[in-house]
């Protein structure tokens, strides 16, 4: 910053500064009263054109620009990125263990969210979900007011913000400490997704290759477990996973846990870049249907860490969680 007013001088200085550049920068169309501001304080500019004044010659839309700066990380940003990070993973695990103990999921929330402001977060990213049994198939569920018996699954979807950073995370787990057959079959198949998609993410990838792999890693997946049969070309084609994985892979976070930025050029998809940032997300959620044996009902299961590119690779900004079936169950264990 150059120069600093009292705000009550705002009408009057900002016609003279406009008069000394041939470049605005502003938000147009997102708040009224600014934007008619601005317009008093060009007409007034403009007549005082024979005095000497003139307007600026170019007007230029200022979110884009900052959006696009807002793609890529500076080490800064990074290093607060990966304490939110740290923060989140602590408070995940911390709910696992509480969820265990505990049979209602607003104690559960109590105890994530405490976790986060204990450890410097000065709020959380985006609304908790603390979802349990069938409400894991809710992709925003929000309610997190039910009870819960000790031995179903439990999907929280959470992140804290740290200083202006958002993080998201996803664990799934089983509230007795043990996955039954058919949890411990989807959470493995959404695993795989998961890991198969986070070897892709390096410089070149693009959001859509990412979610097309995570399309056809489901398919493979779920074909294996019999819950979609034919080939797994014609179930993609077909789109037969939609029935059961219904969002996308993932989306830029940064000062907001869903970041502004494009994904699309209009022409093209944007390739990752190194210090950007992402999140990775594949799930599965089965509603109850009658073309399915009714041991599969009501099983949603997320896996899901934010990460950043790197000039190889990807650097988990949100590690050190149980992940595998035989992690989350010896974390709950002990
Ligand atoms: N909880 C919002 C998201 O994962 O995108
Ligand atoms: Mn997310
Ligand atoms: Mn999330």
């Amino acid at each position: 910053m150059n120069q600093a007013f009292e705000l009550n001088e705002l009408d009057k200085q900002m016609p003279n500064i406009f008069a000394q550049c041939d470049t605005l920068y502003f938000d147009f169309g997102e708040n009224n009263e600014l934007d008619q501001k601005l317009f008093t304080w060009i007409k007034q500019l403009k007549k005082q054109n024979r005095i000497g004044k003139r307007v600026p010659e170019k007007l230029h839309f200022l979110a884009p620009i900052v959006a696009q700066m807002r793609l890529y990380k500076d080490s800064i940003e990074k290093s607060l990125m990966r304490e939110a990070g740290r923060i989140s993973v602590l408070a995940h695990k911390t709910a696992m263990k509480y969820a265990q103990q505990h049979n209602h999921e607003a104690q559960v929330t109590a105890k994530l969210e405490y976790t986060m402001h204990q450890h410097g977060s000065e709020r959380t990213a985006f609304g908790s979900i603390v979802a349990s049994g069938a409400n894991t198939c809710t992709l925003h569920y929000r309610e997190n007011n039910q009870s819960y018996n000790n031995n179903v699954l439990m999907l929280i979807d959470a992140g804290a913000e740290y200083q202006g950073y958002a993080s998201d995370i996803t664990t799934t787990f089983p509230t007795g400490g043990v996955f039954n057959e058919e949890q411990k079959a989807i959470y493995q198949a959404v695993l795989n997704t998961h890991n198969a998609v986070l070897e892709q993410c390096k410089p070149g990838a693009d959001f859509d290759s990412l979610h097309a792999l995570s399309c056809r890693q489901i398919c493979i997946e779920l074909r294996k477990l019999g819950i979609l049969q034919g080939e797994v070309e014609d179930l993609i084609t077909n789109k037969a996973y939609q029935r059961y994985y219904m969002h996308r892979i993932g989306h830029w976070i940064g000062c907001d846990v869903h970041d502004v930025g494009n994904y699309h050029d209009g022409n093209a998809w944007l390739p990752l870049q190194k210090d950007m940032a992402l999140t990775v997300e594949p799930g599965i959620y089965i509603f109850p249907n009658k073309d399915l044996d009714e041991k599969w009902w009501d099983i949603g299961v997320r896996i899901e860490d934010s990460i950043l590119i790197t000039e190889k690779g990807y650097e988990n900004l949100t590690p050190g969680l149980p992940r595998t079936v035989e992690e989350i169950e010896s974390f709950l264990a002990t």
